[in-house]
C-alpha cells in the first residue's frame, strides 16, 4: 500500500502536493482527493491523476463534479460532506495523507486519518492550533508519523535529532522561527489602515492561499507556527523565537546548548517541505530549482515589530493562556480575515476583532474535542457581532 490522499486538493498546498507526486507516479499513486466546491479544477485533478474517489465538502458541487465526470466517462467514485472528507482521509488504499484544507475545517478529517493510522503530512497548522494536545494525544494513541508541511516546521524537524526525547534531553536551547515580515514589514505604520486584500495577497516570496497570505500580512501566520511548534516539538512559548529574514531562504533554526545553530535553507518554493515528507526518510526530487548562494547573496535578521503587528502578541499569549485560548483565537482571526476579505472590516479591524473576542471568551481547561468545537462556534459567533458593529459604525 502505497497510495496518496489529499485533503484540500484544489488548494495552493494540495497542487504542489500532487505536483511533486505527479513526478513520481509509480511510487506515490494518487487515490484520493477532497475539496469543498472548486469543481472545475478537482475535474481537471480526476482527469490528470485518476483517483478512485473523489469528495466535495459541498453536497451541490459534489453532484456537479459527478455529472461532469460521467460525461467524461471517467471512472473516479464521487462522495460529499464530511462524511465524504472522512472516506478521502480513511481510505483503505492511502498509506499517507496530505491534510491540506484551510482552517478549522480541516480538524475533523485531519483527526479521522490519524485514526484510521496513516501517516500524516500535515499542512493545516489551524488543527493543531484549536486541538493541540487531543490532536497529539491522538497521534500518540495511533503511533502514526507526522511529517510538517509548513516550511518552517519542516525545516526545525530536518535540524532536530530524530527520536521522541524532550527538547532539552535532545539540547536544544531554542526554537528560532523564521518570518519573511509580509508585505508590509517596512510601510508607514499610517498606510496600514487604507491596505486592501490585493495588497495583502501579494506575498514578496511566496505563492499561497487568500486566508494564509493575509495572515502572513498580519503575522497571525506566524502567531499559529508558533502554537503549531509548541504542539509538534513540545517546546516551551519561551522558547520559541520569531526572527524576521525578509529573503525566506532560511526557513528556521535550531540552536543547541554548545552553542550550535542548525538551520535549513532553500528557494521558497513549498514542493521542497512536501518532497521531504512524502519521501521520509528517503529524498526524491521535488521539481525546485537548486540553490544558488552568489543570487541570493545576503541574508538579512532582525526582530519583529509587535505594535506593528498585534497579531504576533495575541498569539503569545494565547499558547500561554493555553486551554481553549488558542482555538478561541483561531476562530475569531477566521472570522475576521473573511471579512477582511469581503471588504467588510479594515486591515487593522483584524487584530481588535480578535482581542475583543478573547477579552469576552477567558481561557477555560479542554476537556473534549465537543468542547472546543462548541468554543470554536461561540468565538465565531461573537467574531462576526463585532465584524457586524464595525460594519455599522464605519
Ligand atoms: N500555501 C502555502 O504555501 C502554505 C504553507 C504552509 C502552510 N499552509 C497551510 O496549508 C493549508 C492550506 O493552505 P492553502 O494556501 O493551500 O489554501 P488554499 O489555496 O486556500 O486551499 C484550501 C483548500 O481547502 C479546501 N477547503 C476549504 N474549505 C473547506 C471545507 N470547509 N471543507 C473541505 N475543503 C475545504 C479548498 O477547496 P476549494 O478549492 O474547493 O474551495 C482548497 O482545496 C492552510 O492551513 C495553510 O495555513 C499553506
Amino acid at each position: 500500500m502505497s497510495g496518496l490522499a489529499v485533503l484540500g486538493a484544489t488548494g495552493s498546498i494540495g497542487r504542489s502536493t500532487l505536483d511533486v507526486a505527479g513526478r513520481h507516479p509509480d511510487r506515490y499513486p494518487v487515490v484520493a482527493l477532497a475539496a469543498h466546491r472548486d469543481v472545475e479544477t478537482m475535474l481537471d485533478l480526476c482527469r490528470r491523476h485518476g483517483p478512485r474517489l473523489a469528495a466535495m465538502a459541498d453536497a451541490d458541487a459534489a453532484r456537479e463534479l459527478e455529472r461532469r465526470l460521467a460525461v467524461e466517462g471517467l471512472k473516479t467514485e464521487v462522495a460529499a460532506g464530511p462524511a465524504g472528507l472522512e472516506a478521502v482521509a480513511t481510505h483503505p488504499e492511502a498509506a499517507q495523507v496530505m491534510a491540506a484544507i484551510v482552517g478549522a475545517a480541516g480538524l475533523p478529517p485531519a483527526l479521522a486519518a490519524v485514526r484510521a493510522g496513516k501517516r500524516l503530512l500535515l499542512a493545516n497548522k489551524e488543527a493543531l492550533v484549536v486541538a493541540g494536545r487531543l490532536f497529539m494525544e491522538e497521534v500518540g494513541r495511533a503511533g502514526v508519523t507526522v511529517l510538517p508541511i509548513d516550511s518552517e516546521h519542516n525545516a526545525i524537524y530536518q535540524c532536530l535529532p530524530p527520536g521522541s526525547g524532550s527538547l532539552e534531553a535532545k539540547g536544544v536551547s531554542r526554537i528560532l522561527l523564521t518570518a519573511s515580515g509580509g508585505p508590509f514589514r517596512t510601510w508607514p505604520v499610517e498606510r496600514l489602515a487604507r491596505v486592501t486584500p490585493e495588497e495583502a495577497c501579494a506575498h514578496p516570496n511566496w505563492n499561497m492561499g487568500r486566508k494564509i497570505s493575509v495572515d502572513s500580512a498580519t503575522l497571525m501566520n506566524k502567531g499559529l507556527e508558533v502554537i503549531e511548534a509548541h504542539w509538534l516539538f513540545g517546546a516551551e512559548p519561551d522558547r520559541i523565537h520569531v526572527v524576521v529574514h525578509p529573503q525566506s531562504i532560511v526557513h528556521s533554526l535550531v540552536q543547541y546548548v554548545d552553542g550550535s545553530v542548525l538551520a535549513q535553507m532553500g528557494n521558497p518554493d513549498m514542493r521542497t517541505p512536501i518532497a521531504h515528507a512524502l519521501a521520509w526518510p528517503e529524498r526524491i526530487d521535488a521539481g525546485v530549482a537548486p540553490l544558488d548562494l552568489f543570487d541570493v547573496g545576503r541574508l538579512d535578521f532582525e526582530a519583529p515589530d509587535l505594535k506593528r503587528f498585534p497579531c504576533l502578541g495575541l498569539a503569545f499569549r494565547a499558547v500561554r493562556e493555553g486551554g481553549t485560548a488558542p482555538a478561541v483565537l483561531n476562530a475569531a482571526n477566521e472570522v475576521a480575515v473573511a471579512a477582511f476579505l469581503n471588504r467588510r472590516i479594515g486591515f487593522l479591524d483584524i487584530p481588535r476583532v480578535i482581542e475583543g473576542v478573547m477579552e469576552a471568551m477567558p481561557a477555560a481547561p479542554v476537556a473534549s474535542l465537543e468542547q472546543l468545537l462548541a468554543v470554536d462556534a461561540e468565538a465565531r459567533r461573537r467574531a462576526e457581532a463585532q465584524v457586524k458593529a464595525l460594519e455599522d459604525r464605519a
